[in-house]
């Protein structure tokens, strides 16, 4: 069983991603569960602050470091965590890899900044790991936070069946995946190829992997060039 508690200043932007589809049956055999924290319960005062402006000017609002700090507090002491991850768009860019990685440990904390972001403070003492889905900002960090979690559940062992292995998932082995098909062989005018009805499974291999060089080849040349 893997846990993922998420410190959340909007938690209603996590109430359903992952209550569907392959997420919901991880939970529902107990192989995943994920657990959002409201920030806001942490938040200061009569009015429960939690973002205040930043020294040296400038707009926009910065996360206060003690209801942070308070929350992961609570939280490590109940659980040890393999890893506190900040999401941000200065982190280090998630990829296959990491979420292959992040899917083998037992407890994880993610972070979800807002506004400007949270307090530098928290990030020297607190996070251990900081992780951008992308070169682009996003409002908040909750919906990066669903995409990680997302892509690190599917991928915990026993999550997916033998029909939807991660194994032929695009990036698993730094290719893109083949196209696919299903019924019927002719859609539009356009078949289905014909390799694919023949029933020759070594040759049908041999075209699959073909595809995912010509089309990594063709989209995304730099993930040949990696490691
Ligand atoms: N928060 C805002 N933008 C983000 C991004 N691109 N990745 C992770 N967290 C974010």
């Amino acid at each position: 069983m893997m846990r993922i508690d998420i410190i959340a200043v909007v938690p209603d932007l996590l109430a359903s991603p992952f209550s569907h589809s392959i997420l919901k049956r991880a939970s529902e055999k107990g192989l995943l569960h994920v657990n959002v924290i409201d920030l806001r319960q942490y938040g200061i005062g009569k009015y429960k602050q939690i973002d205040d402006y930043q020294y040296g000017g400038g707009a926009g609002m910065v996360l206060k470091p003690e209801p942070l700090a308070q929350a992961i507090r609570e939280l490590s002491a109940k659980r040890a965590y393999d890893e506190v991850i900040y999401l941000t768009p200065d982190g280090e860019l998630l990829n296959q890899s990491m979420a292959n990685q992040l899917s083998l440990g037992k407890n994880l904390l993610l972070i979800c900044g807002h506004y400007k972001g949270i307090d530098e403070r928290i990030r020297q003492k607190y996070v251990t790991r900081e992780i951008s889905i992308g070169d682009y900002v996003l409002s908040g960090g909750e919906l990066a936070a669903a995409v990680l979690v997302d892509a690190v559940g599917r991928l915990i062992p026993g999550v997916l069946n033998d029909e939807s292995s991660a194994l032929s998932d695009s990036f698993q082995d730094n290719l893109l995946a083949p196209p696919v098909y299903t019924r019927p062989a002719e859609f539009e005018g356009l078949e289905v190829p014909a390799i694919l009805l023949s029933g020759h499974f070594a040759e049908i291999d041999k075209w699959r992997h073909a595809q995912s060089l010509e089309r990594t080849r063709e989209r995304r040349p730099d993930l040949m060039e990696e490691d």
